[in-house]
């Protein structure tokens, strides 16, 4: 009836003022290391092919192009389309299963980052959908990415869920490079 709804519209408002607060105190730790002023160099993958080094930019010039996922821990997901790439930073903690696979584990697979001052991990994923080639957009939503040529559909660390892609998108080498101040 109209009062459950409405006692349903109260909780989700609610919920909703508690993720923005976690979020803001999500940006306040990642603001306090961007003083450390950490660079990130990306090298292509090998199957890629595009040359030498691109530099995405300094820690410091990251904006939260989308609402982090409390849920998920997902720090941010920062869009950088001058170096055609997707930049994820996740928290320590997360803790998500896909297929039955905690994301802690898919983690330890090849070209993710973690990163020794925190324990956070950064994976740098092309932004070119393995089907053909359209540009994914993030979707905060569903928190991943989602095709909108044929609709293929992978995870917020670029694993292949469903659709037309063979497999999943791909991951660029990245190095954490600059100083930190403690
Ligand atoms: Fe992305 Fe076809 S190009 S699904």
């Amino acid at each position: 009836g109209g009062a459950e709804a409405a006692e349903l519209a109260k909780q989700r408002i609610s919920r909703r003022r508690f993720l923005r607060r976690s979020m803001l105190a999500v940006w306040g730790v990642s603001a306090t290391a961007s003083v450390a002023g950490a660079l990130f160099y990306m090298f292509p993958n090998l199957s890629g092919g595009f040359g030498s080094a691109i530099t995405v930019g300094k820690a410091s010039e990251f904006k939260p192009s989308k609402p982090a996922d409390f849920k998920l821990e997902i720090q941010g997901v920062y869009h950088r389309p001058t170096a055609r790439a997707y930049i994820i930073h996740l928290d320590p903690s997360t803790e998500f299963l896909l297929n039955g696979q905690a994301l802690k584990d898919q983690l330890t697979s090849e070209n993710v980052l973690k990163d020794p001052k925190d324990g956070s991990y950064w994976i740098a994923l092309y932004q070119k959908c393995v089907h053909l080639g359209c540009t994914v957009p993030f979707r905060d939503n569903c928190v991943s990415f989602k095709c909108p040529c044929h609709g293929s559909h992978y995870n917020v660390t670029g694993e292949f869920l469903d659709g037309p892609a063979p497999r999943s998108l791909d991951r660029f080498q990245m190095t954490l490079q600059g100083m930190m101040l403690s």
